[in-house]
């Protein structure tokens, strides 16, 4: 498998990465048909997918952020999901697109999908770049997905190991034995 500048694993490359968001923004182009559209980025992990995802997708769009913390920093975290900073803007009766760069035990995604249905928005999806199925504790798929992955750690466009390395232009596997 091919390395990067750091030395680190490359697991999908920039113009991979393109490639299929440019055709998750044609898919949710078609879906949203001609209506208007909320992308919600949940930070920080999600600001470079939700940056290229949305110059994909053709549709009156507007952005909001939330953020949540899970309380721990490195690959585990302890399970409990709270909000930091919620939308600046209701979302009721709008179309929401949830805009998440990797579902993993699908705790962060189902906690807010929750908490948006209470406001009733016309439609709610979910656009996630990275699945990995393998690793669900709560029942929740996204309507959109890039690339489903087996149990590994990534970090790379947008995903850290403590807040480390969210500018690499590819996805890299962040090994267990890596020295940093
Ligand atoms: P979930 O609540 O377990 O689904 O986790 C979602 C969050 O965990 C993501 O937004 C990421 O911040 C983080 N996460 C899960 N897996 C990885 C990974 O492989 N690399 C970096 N962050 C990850
Ligand atoms: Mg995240």
């Amino acid at each position: 498998m091919a390395t990067n500048y750091r030395g680190l694993e490359i697991l999908y490359t920039r113009q991979q990465i393109a490639e299929r968001v440019a055709e998750m923004g044609a898919q949710i182009t078609r879906d949203i048909n001609g209506e208007k559209l909320v992308m919600v980025g949940i930070l920080k992990g999600a600001a470079p997918f939700l940056a290229d995802l949305s110059r994909a997708v053709q549709a009156d769009a507007t952005f909001d952020f939330v953020a949540t913390s899970s309380y721990g920093q490195g690959q585990r975290s302890s399970g409990a999901v709270k909000l930091v900073k919620d939308l600046d803007e209701s979302i009721e009766g709008k179309n929401v697109l949830m805009v998440e760069d990797i579902l993993d035990t699908g705790l962060t995604l189902s906690y807010l999908r929750k908490l948006f249905l209470q406001q009733k928005p016309k439609t709610l999806r979910i656009a996630v770049l990275l699945d990995k199925p393998s690793r669900r504790l709560e029942k929740i798929e996204a309507d959109y997905v890039g690339f489903s992955i087996p149990n590994l750690f990534v970090i790379g466009y947008g995903m850290d190991y403590a807040e480390r390395y969210r500018n690499l232009p590819d996805i890299c596997i962040m090994s267990p034995d890596h020295p940093e």
